[in-house]
């Protein structure tokens, strides 16, 4: 149920940032559009309360308490601060849209796509592409609002000049926005293309869904554009058309929450990356319930290098210390011990699996709930430093189960 509310409030988060922030950051460029105070209003206040309740659900992860700790976790781990960019954000887009200072309120909203998520987790380069990503699609959809709200406000000519002005930009922003989104999806899929991967076919969908949006676009561009100032019944068929996008855009957007809450990028059903000198994979933790302050997790971790190589350490932001342990049998009793590192010979996997070696989490921020995807340092004596995704899975499931998560 927590997974599920989550879900929608990542797609009301999204679909309020296209909104709020998407009209502010078309004017910057398109110039002499006309305003949406209103709508940038409600979607800015909408924004904020999203943010609130997922801030609250946070909470409610947390054991519910609105204690010291409690609060430390939710306002100091990584997606404490995107909740409070995206709410500082929308306020500032709702109190400064009749003035010119809306831009930095739809900047902080967008930074906050940096933070938490699939694309941070994978370093700094993924990090600045997805948020060029959600920069390009905010753009775009609120060019679409603005030349509705021209539709019905501007005459013939200025509506057919805007238009055109928008589809001139727009071509620049959508190129961006592909390159953003393929190179993207290629770091999150470790450059490997695999079929078997619900991931990667949600990004399928998706592209089938911009290819569709590309379709109405230039029709948009071809046919009406240049008709817009001598056909009055253009402007009626530009509505129609801008309307079918934005039901484009709701299904884009209804597909991105679903990816970045139930899948995982590292869903690889294909066996490691022999590309990478060290492949992580099936990396997972059990959810766990609020409260706990301790979680595990496991993963199979292969050494495609020619040399042996060693695990060091092991770091993430959600948790004080993360540590390498074993649970060794000793009669009836298991116990945990800590391991100092973890050597892994030249070609060969270790799996850390319940039972046996695992990572320990202690000092958790905040419970390992379905659905979060949890960033990971593993330092290596050769390769260095490799960055890991934990994908929380449901309790009682492990990768490779069912991935039918529709039933809340
Ligand atoms: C107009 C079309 C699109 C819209 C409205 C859209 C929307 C979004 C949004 C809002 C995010 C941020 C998700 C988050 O970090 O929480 C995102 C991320 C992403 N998008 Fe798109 N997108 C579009 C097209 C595409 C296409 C065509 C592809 C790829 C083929 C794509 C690939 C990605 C990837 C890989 C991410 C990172 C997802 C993750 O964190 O797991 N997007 N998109």
């Amino acid at each position: 149920m927590l997974e599920a509310t989550a879900a929608v409030l990542k797609g009301l988060g999204y679909a309020a940032t296209l909104i709020a922030a998407g009209p502010v950051l078309a004017a910057a460029t398109l110039r002499n559009v006309p305003s949406a105070p209103n709508l940038v209003w409600s979607a800015g206040v909408a924004l904020a309360m999203t943010a609130a309740s997922a801030a609250w659900l946070f909470l409610l992860r947390l054991g519910g308490q609105a204690d010291v700790v409690s609060m430390e976790a939710i306002f100091l781990s990584p997606l404490g601060v995107a909740l409070s960019l995206q709410f500082a954000g929308g306020l500032w887009l709702a109190a400064l849209v009749r003035g010119k200072l809306a831009l930095p309120g739809a900047i902080m909203v967008v930074a906050a796509f940096g933070i938490v998520g699939h694309a941070p987790s994978n370093g700094s380069l993924a990090a600045a592409l997805v948020m060029l990503h959600v920069v390009c699609v905010t753009w775009w959809f609120g060019g679409l609002c603005v030349l509705l709200l021209a539709s019905h406000r501007r005459g013939a000519t200025e509506l057919g000049e805007l238009a055109a002005r928008f589809s001139r930009q727009a071509i620049v922003v959508v190129a961006l926005l592909v390159a953003a989104a393929l190179t993207l999806s290629a770091i999150l899929a470790n450059f490997r293309f695999d079929p078997a991967s619900d991931y990667q076919r949600g990004l399928l969908v998706k592209s089938a869904l911009l290819l569709g949006l590309l379709a109405l676009a230039s029709v948009n561009k071809l046919s009406l554009t240049p008709r817009l100032a001598v056909q009055a019944d253009a402007r009626s068929w530009l509505r129609r058309a801008i309307a079918l996008e934005m039901v484009l855009f709701a299904a884009l957007i209804g597909t991105t929450s679903w990816l970045t809450t139930y899948q995982s990028p590292h869903d690889h059903r294909a066996g490691p990356n022999a590309a990478a000198p060290i492949a992580i994979v099936d990396a997972w933790a059990p959810a766990m319930l609020g409260g706990a302050r301790t979680g595990a997790a496991y993963m199979v971790i292969t050494n495609n290098q020619i040399a042996d190589d060693t695990l060091r350490s092991v770091s993430s932001p959600w948790a004080e210390q993360v540590t390498l342990h074993t649970s060794i049998s000793d009669g009836l009793i298991a116990r945990m011990r800590n391991l100092p590192n973890l050597p892994i010979a030249a070609g060969a996997s270790v799996t850390l699996a319940p039972g046996s070696r695992h990572l320990m989490f202690s000092g958790l921020y905040a419970p390992f709930v379905a659905g979060d995807v949890i960033p990971l340092t593993l330092t290596f004596e050769k390769a260095g430093d490799v960055q890991a995704a934990i994908m929380v899975l449901p309790l009682g499931e492990r990768p490779g189960d069912t991935h039918d998560h529709g039933e809340m």
